[in-house]
Order: C-alpha cells, then sequence, then structure tokens
C-alpha cells in the first residue's frame, strides 16, 4: 500500500525535502523554502503542488518536451508497446526499434545505422568509444584523441566531462579521462576576446575560427587526431550559433587530415531548431550524430548514436578477430518503450507541420528578443536558430562585460515569480553565466510567446530599472 496518497501535497512536498537529492540544485534553500514538484501538463503549460499555472519556455526546464505535454498519442503508443513486449536486450532486435531507426535514417542522408542507448552522455560516449577502437583496429593506436570545443557541453560522465569545454562545471570532478583536446570557440560576440578573432566579422570570423582548430590539429599532430565533436548550435554553454562559413571550413579541415566529425544533436536533434537536425542548414556531412532530448521529448529514455556506413563497416572487416565488433551495451537501450515514443513523437512532428512551425516562430521569437534589446540596454546580442534562442545580458554595450550571474538568476525568479518558466546558462563558464536561454515547444504560438518575452520585458525592467 502506498503510504502517501498521491493528492496529499504536504506529504508529497516532506517526502521530497526528506528524500530528495534534485539535480542542478544547492539545498539549503530548500530548508526553508519548499521544493517545487511539477504535477501536471498540458501543451506548452505545467502546474505546480499549489495549482499555479506557468507556460514553459525551456520545455522541460532542458530543452526536452519538444511536442509539448499531455499527448495521449504517445502514451498510447508505449502502452501498446508495454503490454506486447517491454524488454529485451538490444542483442535482438524490436518492432518498433526497426520501425523508428529506417524513419530516423530517412531524414539523416548519408547515414545508415543506429545504437541506441538512453541518455545523452551515453550516446557520446558510444561514439568516443567507437572512435578508440577505430583507432585500435586501424591506425595502430594513432589517431586516438578526439577534440572538443571551448564552451560546448557533451554530458555528465567523467568522460563526457573529459569532451566538456564549461570549466565550472569540470571544477572539482578530475582527473579526467586522457587523450581530449580543447579548441576555441566560434561565438562571434566575444571574437575580441579571442587572439585570432580580434577585428574579425561575420564570414572572416567564422573561417578564422574553424582555421584555429585547424592549428590546434597541426600543434597536436593530424596523425593522433581521430574525431572532432561539436554541438551544431552550442546550448547550455550560450547558445552560440555558428558564424557564416565556419561549418564549411570545418568540413573541409576534417577531410583535409581525415578526422571523424561527430556532431552532438542531444539538443538540436529532432526539430528544435527548424530542421530535423540542426547539422542541416549548414549541409554538413558528419561520420556520427548523437541525439536524445527531443527523440521522444522526454515521454520515454532513448537516445541515439547514428552513423555512416563507412563507420559501421570498420566494425565488421575481419570475422575471425574476437575483438572485431563494438563489445558494447546499454542495458536500456532494449527498452522498446523508447522507440515505440519516438516513433509516435517524430509522426506528430510531420502531421502538424511543427519543423515549419518551428522556423516561422523562431524567427517571430528572435524579433520580439531584438524588440526587447531595443528597450533595455542590458541585452547585449540577441541570438538563436528555430525555437532555440538566447539573450546575453552586458553591463555596457560597448565593453560587453557580462552581468553577474545573480542577477541572471534574479532575472529567471522574477520570470518564475510571473508563471514563466525561463532558463539561464549557469555555473557553466567561469564569469560567463549571462545568457537567458529560450525553448518552447515547437507547438508555439505567437500568443506563447508574446506572454513569455512579455514576462521577461517585465523582469528586466524591475531587476536592472
Ligand atoms: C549538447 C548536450 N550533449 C549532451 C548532453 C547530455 O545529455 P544527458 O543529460 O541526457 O546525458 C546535454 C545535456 O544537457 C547537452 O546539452
Amino acid at each position: 500500500m502506498d503510504t502517501i496518497a498521491p493528492n496529499d501535497m504536504t506529504a508529497i512536498v516532506e517526502a521530497d525535502r526528506a528524500h530528495i537529492w534534485h539535480h542542478l540544485l544547492p539545498h539549503k534553500p530548500l530548508e526553508t523554502n519548499d521544493p517545487r514538484i511539477i504535477v501536471e501538463g498540458k501543451g506548452m503549460r505545467v502546474w505546480d503542488q499549489k495549482g499555479k499555472e506557468h507556460i514553459d519556455a525551456v520545455s522541460g526546464g532542458v530543452w526536452t518536451v519538444n511536442v509539448g505535454y499531455g499527448r495521449v498519442e504517445i502514451a498510447d503508443a508505449v502502452h501498446a508497446q508495454l503490454v506486447k513486449i517491454n524488454f529485451f536486450a538490444q542483442s535482438a532486435g524490436s518492432i518498433p526499434g526497426s520501425q523508428f531507426a529506417e524513419r530516423l535514417i530517412s531524414k539523416m542522408p548519408g547515414l545508415s545505422r543506429v545504437y541506441f542507448a538512453n541518455s545523452g552522455s551515453e550516446a557520446n560516449e558510444k561514439a568516443f568509444k567507437m572512435v578508440r577502437q577505430i583507432s585500435a583496429r586501424h591506425h595502430g593506436g594513432k589517431k586516438h584523441k578526439i577534440l572538443f570545443r571551448h564552451r560546448d557541453y557533451h554530458g555528465t560522465t567523467i568522460t563526457a566531462l573529459s569532451a566538456g569545454g564549461q570549466d565550472q562545471r569540470n571544477a572539482q570532478y578530475g582527473p579526467f579521462t586522457p587523450g581530449f583536446v580543447s579548441v576555441p570557440h566560434c561565438l562571434e560576440y566575444r571574437a575580441h576576446e579571442q587572439e585570432f578573432g580580434k577585428g574579425l566579422t561575420g564570414e572572416d570570423y567564422g573561417v578564422a575560427a574553424a582555421n584555429a582548430i585547424e592549428e590546434v590539429i597541426l600543434r597536436e599532430g593530424p596523425d593522433t587526431v581521430g574525431a572532432l565533436c561539436l554541438e551544431p548550435v552550442t546550448a547550455g554553454g550560450g547558445v552560440i550559433v555558428p558564424p557564416k562559413g565556419y561549418w564549411e571550413r570545418v568540413q573541409e579541415i576534417c577531410e583535409k587530415y581525415q578526422i571523424l566529425l561527430h556532431i552532438d544533436e542531444v539538443v538540436c536533434g529532432v526539430g528544435r531548431t527548424g530542421t530535423w537536425f540542426g547539422y542541416q542548414h549548414y549541409g554538413v556531412k558528419p561520420d556520427f550524430v548523437t541525439m536524445a532530448k527531443g527523440v521522444a521529448s522526454g515521454y520515454a529514455a532513448i537516445s541515439c548514436c547514428v552513423t555512416s556506413e563507412k563507420v559501421f563497416e570498420m566494425f565488421k572487416d575481419d570475422h575471425a578477430d574476437p575483438l572485431g565488433y563494438f563489445r558494447d551495451i546499454s542495458t536500456f537501450g532494449g527498452c522498446t518503450a523508447g522507440p515505440a515514443a519516438a516513433l509516435a513523437n517524430m509522426k506528430i512532428i510531420e502531421n502538424e507541420d511543427l519543423l515549419e512551425n518551428t522556423l516561422r516562430m523562431g524567427d517571430y521569437m528572435l524579433d520580439q528578443l531584438k524588440a526587447l534589446q531595443d528597450r533595455h540596454a542590458v541585452i547585449g546580442e540577441a541570438r538563436g536558430k528555430g525555437l532555440f534562442l538566447g539573450a546575453e545580458l552586458v553591463k555596457d554595450r560597448h565593453t560587453r562585460e557580462p552581468v553577474a550571474e545573480k542577477m541572471v538568476q534574479a532575472v529567471v525568479a522574477d520570470c518564475m515569480a510571473q508563471g514563466t518558466i525561463i532558463g539561464a546558462t549557469n555555473r557553466s563558464l567561469d564569469g560567463y553565466n549571462n545568457t537567458l536561454c529560450f525553448s518552447p515547444a515547437l507547438i508555439a504560438t505567437k500568443d506563447d510567446i508574446d506572454q513569455i518575452v512579455s514576462s521577461v520585458d517585465s523582469a528586466l525592467g524591475r531587476v536592472f530599472g
């Protein structure tokens, strides 16, 4: 028998306070303030334990619930699948696994294989392991290094953090896995702080930021570098949309030095930027694409590491070799709820034309944020792609000195008090946790966006005067 009645909110809050170790939170304040419990969701909105309604401008806090809350058709698809067969290790196949993989690959020309796992970190670890095994089997241990970019994030495990470009997030978790090497970020707004970027704008900066990667490759030795791992649009590092010319040059560099290109689509994948995948805005041809959050919009835990056939072939060239295959498993990669939910999620995006809505509403929201910038000097830059947007807050537009993180958090808290959940970069980059983040569900309407932007407008007015 349950000891807590599901609608006894006082008991729920006390049980939470006594036993839950929340993600991301310092817990001291929860000794005097109630933890927030989200009880219900519908469309773009969620309700907390007090029955207060919030509009959610960050799709479940961490850009995940792309198709919105309360999707009965996904729940029904998962239910039907679970009562048929819930799990079998992925050494065997499943009906929804095959169906989803086929449908996913139809959106990803040039790629052909789907490896199922259950978190973004894990999907990235799969790609890292594949790169290491390719190095061992095909390059005599050379080409084992993996490049990652300053300000990018690829997950929470120690090796994913080894590829993490956010100093504050990594602090106190070392020592890290060897063989991961940092390359510079490509945030044009902060080009003046980079040696190679000073005075450059637009395509000149984009090409220079990519050339900075080449410099690292030459310094390390091209025969030591196996892969380059990048977010298509950097998420928690400040919503960084790559400048013109960047991706084209990155692709050339990878081809020149035979470096595999791994694109981390954990945030951008499955519609967030208005194309199925973020890299598809830029005509890039990746060797690995990893994805998680929006794959099933949080209705089930599923992540995928998708590869080209060329990568896959490198694991089956010698049948006689007992170590010739990818000897890896993810137990919950065999949960059928994941692909069943992902398939239903993809159908919703297609049936409701959500990619098109994302492009249209994304443009509208960026225009609205730029209009806010005209009214609030504290917004140094508004930027974004599709429904994935950021507003970088600065003390002074001329020097671009970032505002303190506590001021950014005050804006987030003010919005929350108004019933609008927004996000912000936090405890990630020393001195640069100064970007408000927005990633509403792909179903957002103009009215939803107006409500979100109006809350930010009031909050900025109150916090910065
Ligand atoms: C770009 C990126 N990659 C990977 C991850 C890790 O995903 P997960 O938390 O599912 O392990 C995240 C999480 O925020 C992310 O933003």
